[in-house]
């Protein structure tokens, strides 16, 4: 079988992702050194996935231990990390255990959390089974929860020993969500990679390992370049400060990719009004977002509303909104000087 492997690159913390098929049941991925190790999924993904991931993890001399959280966003909490923690404290793990995170970014980020705090951190392993986890989510160590006050809110940085991508769970993958992550997929390539972006027209958009691995080692430059988002690590904000207005307003009935890819075209139409971008390469974005089945424009919202949400953003620097914007494909600048006036306008020119 064909597989790739991707370096990320954080010295004594670096690790590999490992990408291929029919990985999960194979002793030799998983590098366990005979630990203790308690795999955490979903109740979507454990039916499908918790047996081949337990066999692979036993064979490489682990002892393996499973607990089932229940999915769904409503349930990334502190509540649901403190359960995962009690799971491992009756499997018995110790300092020198690990946990599993087998799932979406749901399951990733909270087991990440959970073995980031549990005995004050032990080792992980991320086996994402949703596109946006294996392309984003699952590489450079973000973990967390969300308070009812917003999502996000509280996390930790705390890298995975390795990442183990077995492409081939995306057959079971809900077709809205394989839609979610390619939004992202997109944004690899106007934010950093014209080929990319190039060859995701060429297939319409279908994912394949090759395009996987790419996004994979993009994701893996800039996290090795800016682990804890101090400077470029903010580029793969793009689409995302207009795209957490919308999925905020609609209450989050929008999903996350539908809505970062409404906020790409909106960040699209504002570098063309700035003068930054040129009106065929934001036609060819729009082309591409629409190919994958992704919306372009938003209908019931007024762009004041918008706007107000923008400024909410937890992401926003000291009272200045930066954005992202493209001003080749394959390439973007940080601007917070864009008139707002401007900006309102475009928002209004993408919603019905
Ligand atoms: N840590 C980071 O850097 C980072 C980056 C982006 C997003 N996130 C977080 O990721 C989360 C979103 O991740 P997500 O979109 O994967 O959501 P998710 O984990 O909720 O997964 C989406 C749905 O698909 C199901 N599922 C996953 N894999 C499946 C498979 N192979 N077959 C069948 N069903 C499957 C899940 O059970 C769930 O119902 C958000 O909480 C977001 O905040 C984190
Ligand atoms: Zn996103």
């Amino acid at each position: 079988m064909p597989h790739d492997k991707v370096r990320v690159e954080l010295g004594r913390r670096s690790y590999n992702i490992e990408i291929g098929e029919q990985l999960l049941d194979k002793a030799v991925f998983y590098k366990t050194e005979h630990r203790k190790v308690l795999i955490v999924a979903d109740a979507n993904t454990a039916p499908l996935y918790m047996s081949k991931v337990t066999a692979g993890l036993t064979a490489s001399g682990a002892t393996v231990h499973s607990f089932v959280i229940e999915p769904g966003e409503q349930h990334k909490t502190f509540a649901t990390v403190e359960k995962i923690c009690c799971a491992a404290v009756k499997a018995g793990l110790d300092r020198r255990s690990l946990m599993v995170a087998l799932g979406g970014g749901v399951t990733g980020d909270l087991t990440g959390f959970a073995a980031a705090v549990y005995m004050r951190g032990i080792g992980f392993i991320q086996v994402p089974t949703s596109l946006l986890a294996m392309v984003d989510s699952s590489v450079g160590g973000k973990t967390g929860a969300d308070l009812p006050e917003g999502k996000n809110l509280v996390g930790a940085f705390h890298q995975p020993e390795q990442v183990i991508i077995d492409i081939g769970t995306l057959d079971t993958l809900p077709p809205e969500e394989l839609r979610n992550g390619t939004a992202e997929v997109i944004k690899y390539g106007v934010i950093m990679d014209s080929e990319l972006f190039a060859q995701l027209e060429t297939v319409n958009c279908r994912i394949s390992r090759e395009i996987i691995a790419r996004c994979c080692g993009l994701k893996a430059r800039i996290v090795a370049e800016d682990e804890t988002e101090g400077g470029i690590r903010a580029i793969l904000n793009y689409g995302h400060t207009f795209g957490h207005a919308v999925e905020l307003l609609s209450n989050f009935q929008l999903s996350h990719g539908c809505a970062i890819a409404v906020g790409m075209a909106m960040a699209g139409q504002l570098a063309v009004a700035a003068g930054l971008w040129d009106e065929s390469d934001n036609k060819r974005q729009q082309r591409l977002l629409e190919t994958a089945g992704l919306p372009v424009r938003v209908s019931g919202f007024k762009p004041a509303d918008i706007w107000a949400a923008m400024g909410r953003d937890k992401k926003k620097s000291v009272n200045k909104l930066t954005l992202v914007v493209p001003v080749a494909i394959g390439k973007v600048e940080l601007h917070n000087d864009l008139d707002k006036t401007m900006i309102l306008e475009v928002i209004g020119s993408c919603c019905d």
